[in-house]
């Protein structure tokens, strides 16, 4: 019997995880305690081991916690080129994570600064190009972010499109649901020093291609859903993303492009009620093919 899926937050043992840009482990180390066994994830971090222990001293316990369930432990991963990295180079993930990105600190810059800023988006960008290639069939790039000001100035989205990617969800990151997580600054001063979260989301990203096709089953199944709440008779239509289909004996009663009254008035079901179901139906049909054949031209 195979072992049973476990959650926390967006998580599950049953995904394959990369989680980068890590300060002191604590959220990878929290992920595995709530999988129990990690062997599906990767825990990277930039830092070599050594400078690792000194900035961060507070990683010691939870890479061995990691090590312990079975999550591979991985220093000097640069999201730069993580694409090449020797152990990552032919894995597939189902969901990337880089926690509250941050490019390093200089004395002299504070976060409004324009040069600092650049440098943020550098690192963004780098990171969904080369992460956008490391994604399995469906799988999500995770960015954990502050969206004031000015950390909303690195356009996430905007970085996120030049690598493929869209926008798919765009959820509050509540940091209880990751116990004994801490955030760290990173970046060389005072790096095991926590940050105020305050305004914080986790932006889930996927690739562009396969979020249409999602969008359209999506869509599909909500217009599914209300076909159903107006009780038409099951066998009448079937429909599926981009693909409309009517029985044979249905399909002389409308033509395209044309959805008068007087083209669903005429059937074997001539009381009221039928009628005002059938111009509901087929008011969305028209709707639905409009919406289709608009996203249609438009790519
Ligand atoms: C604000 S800290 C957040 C750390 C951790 N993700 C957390 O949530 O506690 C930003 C992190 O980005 C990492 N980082 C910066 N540039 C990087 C790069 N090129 N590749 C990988 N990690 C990088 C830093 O080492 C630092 O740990």
């Amino acid at each position: 019997m195979g072992e049973k899926q476990r959650w926390i937050g967006h998580y599950s043992s049953s995904h394959k995880i990369l989680l980068v840009g890590e300060g002191d482990f604590s959220f990878s180390a929290c992920l595995a305690r709530a999988f129990r066994s990690a062997t599906k994830m990767v825990a990277t971090t930039i830092e070599s081991e050594d400078t690792l222990l000194k900035e961060h001293w507070s990683s010691e316990a939870h890479v061995d916690e990691l090590q312990r369930r079975g999550c591979l432990v991985l220093h000097e991963v640069d999201v730069y080129d993580m694409d090449q990295h020797p152990t990552l180079m032919f894995v597939k993930f189902d969901i990337i994570v880089f926690n509250f990105p941050h490019a390093g600190h200089d004395y002299w810059l504070c976060e409004r600064n324009n040069e600092l800023i650049r440098r943020h988006r550098g690192l963004l960008e780098a990171f969904f190009r080369s992460a956008s290639g490391m994604l399995g069939e469906g799988g999500e790039i995770h960015v954990s972010h502050r969206d004031d000001y000015p950390y909303d100035k690195w356009k996430l989205k905007e970085l996120a499109k030049k690598a493929g990617l869209v926008l798919k969800e765009k959820v509050w990151f509540e940091k209880s649901d990751y116990p004994g997580y801490h955030q760290k600054r990173g970046g060389g001063i005072e790096s095991n020093k926590t940050f105020p979260l305050k305004e914080c989301y986790t932006f889930k990203f996927s690739l562009k291609h396969e979020t249409s096709v999602l969008d359209s089953e999506e869509a599909t199944s909500k217009l599914q859903r209300k076909l159903e709440e107006l009780h038409l008779p099951q066998h009448k239509t079937l429909i599926r993303p981009n693909h409309i289909h009517v029985p044979e004996s249905e399909g002389t009663k409308f033509t395209f492009g044309s959805f008068g009254a007087a083209d669903f008035v005429s059937g074997p079901e001539t009381d009221k009620s039928s009628h005002i179901v059938s111009f509901l139906f087929y008011q969305i049909f028209a709707y639905w093919h409009t919406v289709t054949a608009y996203i249609y031209f438009l790519h």
